[in-house]
């Protein structure tokens, strides 16, 4: 083990200067002009799996490819992990509000800016690192591994679903890890025991054909910013809590989970200063943690009607849409979810508004076991790599695959996690931490090492 550790840190600057390569693909998987990007970075990716020593492939889906690596020289007799990432982004807009280009990945004080760095690229090949370094070595890895890789995770994961189906046989494991998640704060490693799930939704409401006159015609003819702004406005009470009914009725929160969200180091104070915010706020009755981990939302994500440009101009525009989204807790199911927004919507939609509800995709929430073998190598490899024992906190984000890939291979699912709070994914100036990439390819490398004798 003192070599592969020893091995990672002779040759980290050259794993940072493949990672910045990585990070220039601009694999952004919403938008089709991105396509052929999305495929760069998966080739990439396999190319640089490959390099490491798996077997490699790259397996289409109708979407964006999957990339799948191999390595079975542990035998049967000892225990499969399956590696799960994603190589896609999210689009990088406004392009204005970033310091540095998005896909010109620039390092300043410790961070490494980038969309992706953190969210996924940056934690996903921090593994293909840490197999490497067993790989040149030891000629060897301790357990069997497959990493599973995808682009279409920022976008719901709509192919993966059946495509973990139909190779239940060739993904099937004993356990499963996840580098996707945030630690609670520097230097504390962290195991993720929540993820909300999703249902993601737009609503479009039209009124008149054609943009109107809104003089001639303002006052007698239904506004669908306005009708949209009433629908909008109709999904929270005065407290922010849900009034879409029946939407609380499945929420299943054990008691524990309260006392674990209690033991958790939380710098309110710095979570409020990163969101560069006035105040926290949320529904009544809640702590900021509570919020986040245990209740289900309702999101708008954005809209668009009418006249938004320089100066002012007199219309009553034809249409109006937003994107709307819920984050969901155990046991909502965003199936029902669908069904009981669409009901709502069509209740409180002002007459005279044509409105229809689109329904994107979805994931379902999901919760660990964390007690287990799996959780005992991963604390000891998080110790070993970050000199600390690990805290166990919940997760605001998704991961539609998770719960899929829980039930589906029978294996016990990990989150661990190296993104910080305050490291803008999703937003202008995303960043992963370099110590964070490094302590996680230890951290990566010694829990193949922990899980040699795994569920045998
Ligand atoms: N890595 C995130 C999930 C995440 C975010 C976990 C924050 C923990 C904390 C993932 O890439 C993501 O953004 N997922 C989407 C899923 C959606 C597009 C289906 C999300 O949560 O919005
Ligand atoms: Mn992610
Ligand atoms: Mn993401």
């Amino acid at each position: 083990m003192h070599d592969v550790h020893s091995y990672i840190d002779a040759n980290l600057s050259r794993f940072k200067e493949e990672l910045l390569e990585f990070l220039r693909i601009p694999s952004v998987s919403a938008r089709s002009e991105y396509r052929a990007d999305v495929r760069r970075a998966a080739e990439w990716l396999a190319e640089r799996m490959r390099d490491a020593g798996l077997e490699v492939s790259i397996e289409e889906t109708p979407g964006h490819p999957v990339v799948l690596g191999e390595w079975r020289g542990a035998g049967p007799d000892a225990p499969t992990i399956l590696i799960y990432g994603h190589y896609d982004v999210q689009p990088p807009e406004p392009l204005e509000l970033w310091t540095s280009p998005p896909f010109e990945p620039t390092i300043r004080d410790g961070r490494l800016y980038a969309r992706g760095s953190v969210d996924d690229k940056g934690q996903l090949y921090l593994h293909v690192k840490a197999l490497e370094a067993h790989l040149k070595t030891t000629g060897r890895l301790p357990v069997n591994v497959v990493i599973l890789a995808e682009g279409e995770e920022e976008v719901g994961s709509e192919h993966l679903m059946p495509f973990v189906e139909a190779h239940a046989k060739r993904l099937a494991a004993d356990a499963v890890v996840i580098s996707d998640t945030t630690m609670v704060g520097p230097g504390i490693p962290t195991i993720g025991t929540s993820l909300r799930g999703l249902a993601y939704f737009e609503i479009h409401v039209e009124g008149p054909s054609t943009d109107l006159h809104s003089g001639s015609y303002g006052g007698a003819v239904i506004n669908p910013a306005t009708a949209l702004s009433k629908i909008i406005a109709s999904f929270h009470d005065e407290n922010w809590h849900v009034t879409i009914p029946g939407f609380y009725d499945a929420v299943n929160i054990p008691e524990s989970f309260r006392e674990q969200i209690a033991r958790v180091p939380f710098d309110e104070a710095g979570f409020l200063a990163d969101t560069g915010a006035a105040e926290l706020v949320g529904e009544k009755g809640f702590s900021t943690l509570e919020r986040i981990w245990t209740r289900p939302t309702v999101e708008v994500n954005g809209m668009l009607s009418g006249y938004t440009g320089e100066g002012a101009k007199t219309v009553l525009p034809s249409k109006a849409m937003a994107k709307v989204s819920c984050r969901l807790v155990p046991d909502q199911d965003p199936e029902v979810i669908k069904g009981l927004m669409k009901a709502h919507v069509e209740r409180v939609a002002p007459a005279g508004a044509r409105v229809e509800v689109v329904y994107l995709h979805g994931g379902l929430p999901w919760r660990a076991e964390i007690e287990g073998p799996l959780y005992t190598a991963a604390a000891r490899a998080l110790q070993r790599a970050f000199g600390k024992e690990p805290v166990y906190a919940g997760e605001g984000g998704s991961i539609p695959i998770v719960p899929s890939l829980e039930r589906v291979l029978q294996a016990p699912v990990l989150l661990m996690g190296f993104g910080l709070p305050g490291e803008n994914a999703h937003a202008p100036d995303e960043w992963m931490s370099i110590e964070n990439f490094e302590k996680g390819t230890h951290a990566s490398a010694a829990l193949l090492d922990e899980l040699r004798n795994f569920g045998k």
